[in-house]
């Protein structure tokens, strides 16, 4: 812009037309336009610096590194199990825990890993209607990118490794012969198995499992599932406790989740202050999904008033937004169990719930003190925490741990601990 204003001030080029006014103007317009591309590279920094909606791709993810441009925090130990179980052991994993705790994200980090160690991966999510056919259909499918042209040599009229599959319903019997004829080593990865409403699915699963173990065959099962138990969602089969890792996902620690929006923020080249991670932290309560989320939505908001800074306004944005957005189901179950927020005893119950102490699995205490209960260390209405488990938003957690409960939806904690803050 200086030259341009340099050649209308020289006298030579002076015209009868406004030129200082067309100067101005036109700087104007050039810094607006320049503004407006910050701001819309800005967004998509963000926007790729936090991710709630996708897991965290694998291959993308640098792990442990020191790497600014990675987002991948905490499971170290996990990620060392499952890897070890995998590569060394050659033992089958389940990988369980709450929704949005990070278990598919995890997942793909230790099938990169696992690939650059020689393994082939196919990859299967499960919906309410799978059953077994449809499940090892689905993985044989999708090895169709690694391999090719073998299904001539099986049953012919399936192009490729599907081909191998006898065109009838498939039982476990029939695993163990073609996953022999794979080459090399394969993991099946199947995620979402806690979609599957069929008992016979999964002893099927459980079976096919047992065969694969007892005859050696390098093909390893990844079985993934929103589940408090491993047994919850494989069933109970006694057969395959010693030949499948159970790894339970926890929340990452409070400070894991300040350096996830502080890695974020730097990746974003936007400034979150102490205090905002703090306080994101806190809704969070280590639940990624919840930390991604509400750092997107008060990086948003602040640029959406043309700052790069994170201001307490922005994170109120933030909540709202979250609140706004969240399940429907949850929402339903929140409103039945404050009777849309009129029974503050019953508000205080979920609250304590959600602030109060919890395991490293979100978990927490309730017992009878005197008149009252004491839950998560905090003291509430009996009868109050009764009608909360009635409607089931609470509920005792499986397999034997006496007066441990969670909440039934993980996230209704969150949506409790959100509305707290706009109604105060
Ligand atoms: N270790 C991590 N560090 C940073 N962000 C993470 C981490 N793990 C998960 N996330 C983020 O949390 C969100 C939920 O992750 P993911 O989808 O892997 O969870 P999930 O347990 O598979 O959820 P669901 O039960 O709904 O399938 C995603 O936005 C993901 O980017
Ligand atoms: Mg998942």
């Amino acid at each position: 812009m200086t030259v341009l204003r340099n050649f209308f001030q020289t006298p030579n080029n002076r015209s009868n037309v406004d030129v200082e006014r067309l100067v101005s103007e036109a700087v104007t317009h050039d810094a607006e336009g320049e503004r407006r591309r910050t701001f819309l590279n800005l967004r998509q920094r963000l926007a790729d610096a936090f991710t709630p909606t996708r897991p965290l791709a694998g291959l993308k993810v640098e792990l442990f590194g020191g790497n600014e441009s990675a987002s991948f925090i905490g499971r170290k130990a996990e990620c060392l199990r499952i890897t070890r179980a995998l590569l060394e052991d050659r033992s089958h994993v389940v990988i369980f825990g709450e929704r949005g705790r990070g278990k598919t994200s995890l997942a793909n980090l230790v099938v990169a890993q696992a690939q650059t160690a020689s393994f082939n991966i196919a990859r299967y999510v499960c919906s309410t209607t799978s059953d077994f056919d449809t499940i090892m259909r689905g993985l044989f499918h999708d090895m169709s990118h690694w391999v090719s042209g073998r299904g001539r040599a099986g049953y012919g009229n399936d192009d490729g490794i599907a081909g191998l599959l006898p065109p009838r319903p498939l039982q476990p019997s029939d695993l163990p012969a073609v996953c022999g004829r794979l080459n090399g080593k394969v993991i099946l990865l199947v995620d979402e198995f806690d979609r599957i409403t069929d008992d016979d699915t999964r002893t099927a699963v459980a079976d096919t499992i047992k065969q694969l173990s007892d005859l050696s065959i390098p093909v390893l099962f990844m079985i993934i599932g929103v589940s408090d138990s491993p047994e919850a969602l494989l069933g109970r089969h006694p057969s395959i406790q010693r030949c499948v890792t159970r790894v339970a996902l926890p929340l990452l620690k409070p400070a894991e989740v300040e350096q996830l929006v502080e890695r974020g923020a730097a990746q974003s080249r936007l400034n979150f202050s102490a205090s905002a991670r703090t306080c994101i932290a806190e809704l969070a309560r280590g639940v990624p999904y919840i930390a991604q989320l509400l750092a997107l939505r008060a990086g948003q908001a602040a640029l959406d008033n043309g700052r790069t800074t994170i201001l307490g306004s922005d994170l109120l944005v933030a909540i709202e937004t979250a609140a706004i957005e969240a399940d429907p189901r949850i929402l339903v179950l929140y409103n039945l169990a404050t009777n849309a927020e009129r029974d503050a005893r019953a508000l205080s119950v979920l609250r304590a719930a959600a602030a109060g102490s919890q395991d490293e699995l979100g978990r927490f205490q309730a017992v009878p003190d005197g008149l009252f209960m004491r839950v998560a260390g905090l003291q509430v209405d009996r009868a109050a925490w009764q009608r909360v488990l009635n409607v089931d938003a609470i509920r005792p957690v499986r397999g034997g741990c006496p007066d441990l409960f969670v909440f039934t939806e993980s996230m209704l904690q969150q949506l409790v601990l959100l509305r707290t803050v706009l109604l105060r």
